[in-house]
């Protein structure tokens, strides 16, 4: 038996209703800040970070709500929409502090001639971590995500900006006003900088996360507070599927299977992650839900581990 609730494979045309999405798949997303349950140990750790004005570094395995932490600690303190700086091998420091369109800049006074007013400001925009120092009156949110996949020299630079909490836009520093309006990351909003210096006067939240890829040096750990994903235990995965899906009565047996079975494969040493149970559970508590030996096929394919291919 197959479940093909939508696509058949005979290639026939047809209208089908693919009903409603995963909570979490539903666009435009929707932030997570309610369905998060922190794990022991991290609030304190999220604590410690606020009071020290220090970096929250989460390390844990893929999917395991590390990019999550941060979108319930914005919300609930109020700090605004979470600026997100996705960390790549490629990724710099001077594209996270701040962008300059030098060719537009030509372009632009190339056009408009001599008469032209020559304006640096709409060539100039902060980026995630130049947006986070901008002064203002609450702290921003930062994530940096995945840290651990940065080049080797991103980490200490990154650490340098923070301990002095300011930087210099020489192109600023060398324009013909003192003051320049600059446009915040992905906003609109613009906030005057002087003489080109950027200096925050609130230490932002900032969490980077690692997948534990690699070993930072002593000196970067130390600037951080630092916290691990715990192993998601038989109560905490109740707890997290009780927050994103409403599981009827009648369903509550071939759910507690599946996080039992979730946890023995944990326990066993296998990869797995908090959304291929959730999305599990999604599956077979629907109403397109497959039942019997396509059941246990569609199981084995959603919760396949993550360690190779
Ligand atoms: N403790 C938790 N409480 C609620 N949801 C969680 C928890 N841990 C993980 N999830 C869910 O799992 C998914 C993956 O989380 P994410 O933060 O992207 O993981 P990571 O960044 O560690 O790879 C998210 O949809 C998140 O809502
Ligand atoms: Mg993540």
């Amino acid at each position: 038996m197959t479940w093909s609730p939508y696509y058949v494979g005979d290639g026939r045309p047809r209208e089908v209703d693919l009903g409603d999405p995963p909570p979490w798949r539903s666009f435009p997303r929707r932030a997570h800040h309610e369905q998060f349950q922190p794990p022991p140990g991290l609030v304190e750790a999220v604590n410690a970070a606020l009071t020290l004005c220090r970096p929250l570094l989460v390390t844990g395995a893929p999917g395991s709500g590390k990019s999550t932490v941060i979108e319930q600690v914005a919300a609930e303190l109020r700090l605004g929409t979470v600026l997100r700086w996705h960390i790549t091998s490629r990724s710099t420091l001077a594209d996270a502090l701040y962008r300059y369109d030098a060719l537009g800049r030509i372009h632009a006074q190339r056009l408009q001639g001599a008469a032209g007013s020559d304006d640096i400001a709409p060539f100039l925009q902060m980026g995630p971590l130049g947006t986070a120092l901008l002064p203002g009156k609450r702290p921003r949110a930062l994530l940096v995500d995945e840290i651990d996949k940065s080049d080797l020299d991103l980490p200490s630079d990154l650490l340098y900006v923070l301990e002095r909490g300011e930087f210099e836009v020489p192109e600023l520093a060398r324009y013909r006003d003192d003051v320049v309006d600059v446009r915040e990351w992905q906003s609109e909003r613009r906030h005057p900088v002087m003489k080109g210096r950027i200096r925050c006067d609130t230490f932002p939240f900032i969490v980077m996360t690692s997948n534990g890829e690699r070993d930072f040096p002593a000196a970067f750990l130390r600037r951080c507070i630092r916290y691990s994903m715990p192993m998601p235990t038989l109560e905490s995965l109740h707890r997290i599927v009780a927050a994103h899906l409403a599981v009827e009565e009648g369903q509550s047996g071939p759910v507690d299977a599946l996080i039992e079975g979730f946890v023995a494969r944990l326990a066993a040493g296998e990869s797995l992650a908090v959304d291929q149970l959730l999305n599990a559970v999604h599956v077979l508590t629907g109403t397109q839900a497959p039942s019997g030996e396509a059941a246990r096929s569609v199981t084995e394919l959603i919760l396949r581990e993550l360690s190779g291919a």
